[in-house]
C-alpha cells in the first residue's frame, strides 16, 4: 500500500527503550499461523473454549482465534501478580473473572509468557477446579531456564531467553503493547 511495513522499522516513539528484536513481527505471524493449524487439528471433534489472560495476551488471541478453523468460544480472564515489577511475585490476584461454565468444556488458555510459571500453576488448578472436559495450554512465550513449577505446555510459539520482553502485547508498566514485533527492554523499570 506504499507504507512502511511494520517488519522494517521500530516506532520512534518506542527506539529509545528497546533492544534487540527477539522475534520479528513476520516471525510471529507465521508462528500463530502454524500454531492455528495444529489446534484445528487436534480439536477438530470438540471446537475449544479459548481463555485469553488479559493483558498480555490480546495480541496473541486475536491472531490466534482467526487462524483456528473451527467454531471456537472465547471468554477472558484477568489476572495480576502483585506489583508493577518485572519479576512475578507468585501471589496471583483474580480481576475478571470467566462469564463461562467450564464443565465439560474442552478449555485452551491462551497465555502470553511462561516465565517462572507461578502465574500458570495458579490458573490451572483455579479453572481446574471447574470441572472442564480437558485443560490445556497455548503460551505465545516460554523462558528458557525459568520455570520454578514444572509445566506441561500443549502449544508454545517461541522458546526465548530469560530477558525481560516487551510488544505484542507484553508491557512494562502498561506500555508496548501495540509493537508488532517482541523486543528486549532496556529502558528503567
Ligand atoms: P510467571 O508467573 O513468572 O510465569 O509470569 C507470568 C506473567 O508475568 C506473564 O503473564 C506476564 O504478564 C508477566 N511477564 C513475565 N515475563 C515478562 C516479560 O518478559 N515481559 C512482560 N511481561 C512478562
Ligand atoms: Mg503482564
Amino acid at each position: 500500500m506504499g507504507s512502511h511495513s511494520s517488519d522494517d522499522f521500530t516506532a520512534k516513539w518506542a527506539e529509545h527503550d528497546l533492544g534487540e528484536v527477539v522475534v520479528s513481527a513476520k516471525e510471529v505471524r507465521d508462528r500463530i499461523n502454524e500454531l492455528g493449524k495444529q489446534i484445528t487439528l487436534d480439536y477438530a471433534q470438540r471446537p475449544p473454549l479459548l481463555v485469553c489472560v488479559l493483558k498480555g495476551a490480546i495480541n496473541f488471541m486475536a491472531d490466534l482465534m482467526r487462524a483456528i478453523e473451527l467454531p471456537v468460544e472465547v471468554d477472558f480472564m484477568a489476572v495480576s501478580s502483585y506489583g508493577a515489577a518485572t519479576k512475578t511475585s507468585g501471589v496471583v490476584r483474580i480481576v475478571k473473572d470467566l462469564d463461562v461454565d467450564l464443565a465439560q468444556r474442552d478449555v485452551l488458555i491462551v497465555e502470553d509468557v511462561v516465565d517462572s510459571g507461578l502465574t500458570l500453576n495458579y490458573l490451572r488448578q483455579y479453572l481446574g477446579a471447574r470441572n472442564p472436559k480437558s485443560l490445556e495450554v497455548c503460551a505465545l512465550l516460554l523462558k528458557v531456564g525459568e520455570q520454578r513449577v514444572e509445566q506441561s505446555l500443549k502449544y508454545v510459539g517461541f522458546s526465548i531467553p530469560a530477558d525481560f520482553v516487551v510488544g505484542f502485547g507484553l508491557d512494562v508498566n502498561e506500555r508496548y503493547r501495540n509493537l508488532d514485533a517482541i523486543y528486549t527492554y532496556t529502558g528503567d523499570v
